[in-house]
């Protein structure tokens, strides 16, 4: 199992961000780029970063027509990115294309993640804004069963998700958990959040953490700390 620490990297700008990596002279962490940072600094920032020998989450989280999703996939898969997403809410049929559009020539491809509702949504918005009447965390567990239909290697869910998301979907499909906090640490405006150690027990296979190392006085120590209660 490949289980490792991302580092969400939710910087406004390049210099910000490479000034950041620069922090990181012995280890090479798993770097999660958003939407605010590549729409600033454009698919260079993933060049760059690739170049300096990290991995890469690149969460656009893509949801469009079949066609146009697939395009853009095969866009993404050219930058050489490790893992990307999209939203499972664009249909089966939608996430098959995308899979096929970040299928490179010779077979290989990133991983493809499936976003399912996002935490933000509650169940009451989710009823009367998007009339979906079921109880959220049985829609949850249906989008992640769709993304293993389509072939999808895992959904973005809450830590406390994840081990439900095993029983449904099997062990073999991945987790990625935001939602991290160390037990003495802020929980800023997160919810439902618990620690590394235990986001391990539970069976998340990679865990997003951005501001308990961002915002560290030693980003360096901090995400030592994080590997070691996540992977040991
Ligand atoms: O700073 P923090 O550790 O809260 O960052 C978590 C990262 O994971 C952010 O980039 C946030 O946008 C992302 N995320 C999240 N909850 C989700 C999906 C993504 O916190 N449900």
């Amino acid at each position: 199992m490949n289980r490792d620490v991302i580092i969400a990297c939710d910087f406004a700008g390049k210099e910000q961000t490479l000034a950041f990596l620069d922090n990181f002279t012995e280890e090479k962490p798993y770097v999660k780029i958003g939407m605010e940072l590549f729409y600033a600094a454009g698919p260079e920032i993933v060049r760059e970063i690739k170049k300096r020998g990290h991995k890469i989450f690149l969460d656009l989280k893509l949801h469009d027509i079949p066609n146009t999703v697939k395009k853009s996939m095969a866009v993404l898969s050219s930058l050489d990115v490790d893992m990307c997403n999209l939203h499972a809410a664009g249909t089966i049929a939608m996430m098959e294309a995308a899979l096929e559009g970040l299928t490179r020539p010779d077979g290989t491809r990133p991983l493809l993640i499936a976003v399912t509702q996002l935490t933000s949504t509650s169940q009451e918005r989710m009823e009367q804004d998007l009339m979906i009447q079921a109880p959220i965390d049985e829609v949850v567990m249906h989008y992640a069963e769709n993304a293993k239909k389509a072939g999808l290697d895992g959904v973005v869910c809450s830590p406390l998700e994840a081990g439900k998301v095993k029983e449904v979907c099997g062990s073999e499909f991945l987790t990625i958990t935001p939602g991290v906090r160390f037990a003495d640490g802020e929980k800023g405006d997160q919810v439902r959040v618990t620690t590394p150690a235990r986001a391990r027990e539970i069976g998340s296979d990679y865990i997003v953490v951005g501001r308990p190392i961002t915002q560290a006085e030693d980003p360096v120590a901090a995400y030592r700390r994080c590997v070691k209660e996540f992977i040991g």
